[in-house]
């Protein structure tokens, strides 16, 4: 039976990894760091499985790596243990380095100076963050109602192994640097290290202050507080810029609610949405291929934060969104990444990895998995961003 240490097993991904190697037949060490409340929440079903064992540990102290690496004897470690938010990078900037950049050192030394060096496969989860503003292009060829018209080719941006790097944000920077190191321990000590530049992947998992779980939970938490009142979306009156209320007796009557509008900031960024449970099954293909590599892995569609509002509402019969929406300079970002497009031809060809789940169905999986935990939130502010002083 194989041991895999996962580091970062309480968030999204480490708990699809951790479902997918247990499937798979693995003996899982998770790794969580302390708190003072629980984080067990998306491994909550795995927690009393046999193959499965969750200890303590932080990824910035280096004796604790190397002393789990050492008592475990891992054939196989992720690495997704992160401070992954690019808007609190800035904020935290020092932190992040730390975490994101300095937790991936310290894992490479515990392997290098492991007696089982060279028996341990390692797994960095590197990121599309890490292209930043930069981009290739190419040419491609149009589709018939497109030639028709007289336009046979288009330029495409995209990213993928080959596009060097331009970081934007601490985040970025520090992963940049972690990316590097696995590149450096590969090659300087023959150890098995791969990269994973995954671009961004979402799940009914997603933590709540990513741009797309923010959508989900705002729109199913508002529709549950209408049905309480039972308020339709349609009866909203729109009380000023930043607030709605709504009543049953008409826009000035008695009893008048209010509810908080959903605050989000840039909405034109495009991004390459992907779903957890498939870049989580690319993670472990690249572990299992006879030499180390870096792989792009992407689903090679563009969309817009405004195209996945759109969706997101639709899913529950609204069409003119703007009303429930404030732009609020405060989640814009010192600095923006516009524009994330993978091609994941190579992920394709050598570890015949494809995505299964597509943007629109993505979207509409998040939203019935909100809807469907018919939780009432009062306080939609308390769901923070990391990017306002607040949160
Ligand atoms: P996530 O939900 O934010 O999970 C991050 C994990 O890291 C959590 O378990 C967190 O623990 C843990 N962690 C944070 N600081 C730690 C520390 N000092 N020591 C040990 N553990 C620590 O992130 P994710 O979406 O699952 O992403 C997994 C990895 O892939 C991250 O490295 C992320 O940067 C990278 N990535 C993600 C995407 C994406 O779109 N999701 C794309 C490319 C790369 P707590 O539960 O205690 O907070
Ligand atoms: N979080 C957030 N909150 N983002 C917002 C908001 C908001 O209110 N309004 C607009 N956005 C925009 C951001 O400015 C960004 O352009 C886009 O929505 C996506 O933001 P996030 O969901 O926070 O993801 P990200 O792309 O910055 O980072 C994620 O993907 C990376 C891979 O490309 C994270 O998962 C990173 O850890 C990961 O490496």
């Amino acid at each position: 039976m194989k041991t895999a240490i996962i580091f970062g097993v309480t968030g999204q991904d480490g708990s699809y990894l951790t479902d997918l190697l247990i499937e798979k037949g693995y003996n899982v060490v998770g790794v969580a760091r302390r708190s003072s409340v629980d984080t067990t929440e998306r491994i909550g079903s795995q927690l009393q499985n046999n193959n499965f064992t969750l200890i303590e540990g932080d990824i910035t102290d280096a004796f604790c790596v190397s002393d789990i690496i050492n008592k475990h004897d891992p054939d196989e470690v992720y690495n997704l243990a992160a401070q992954s938010h690019v808007g609190t990078s800035f904020k935290q900037p020092t932190l992040t380095w730390d975490v994101t950049g300095g937790g991936c050192l310290n894992i490479l030394e515990a392997i290098r100076l492991s007696p089982r060096k060279s028996e341990i496969k390692f797994y960095q989860a590197s990121s599309s963050e890490m292209f930043g503003k930069n981009y290739s292009v190419r040419e491609v060829h149009m589709g018939v109602s497109e030639a028709l018209l007289g336009i046979d080719t288009e330029i495409q941006k995209f990213q993928d192994e080959d596009t060097p790097f331009i970081p934007q944000s601490p985040y970025a920077v520090a992963k940049l640097a972690a990316h590097h190191l696995a590149k450096i321990y590969r090659e300087s000590y023959e150890m098995f290290t791969c990269n994973g530049i995954l671009f961004n992947h979402e799940s009914e998992r997603r933590g709540e202050n990513f741009v797309t779980r923010k959508i989900t939970k705002y729109i199913a938490t508002l529709k549950a507080a209408m049905e309480g009142e039972r308020v339709d979306f349609s009866d909203v009156w729109e009380l000023d810029e930043e607030t709605l209320a709504w009543t049953p007796e008409g826009p000035q009557g008695h009893g008048e609610t209010l509810y908080p509008k959903l605050r989000l900031g840039n909405l034109e960024a495009k991004r390459d949405w992907g779903h957890a449970k498939d870049y989580v099954r690319a993670m472990w293909l690249m572990l299992q291929q006879d030499d180390p590599d870096d792989f792009v892995v992407a689903t090679g569609e563009a969309h817009s934060v405004k195209e996945f509002l759109e969706i997101a509402f639709r899913h529950v019969g609204v069409t003119d969104w703007s009303k429930y929406v404030f732009i609020d300079p405060e989640f814009f970002r010192p600095a923006e990444v516009d524009y994330l497009l993978g091609d994941a031809t190579k992920a394709y060809n050598s570890l015949e990895w494809k995505p299964e789940i597509r943007f629109e169905q993505l979207v509409t999986g998040m939203m019935d998995g909100d809807l469907n935990e018919k939780l009432f939130r009062p306080h939609l502010q308390t769901v923070s961003d990391g990017c306002p002083e607040e949160g």
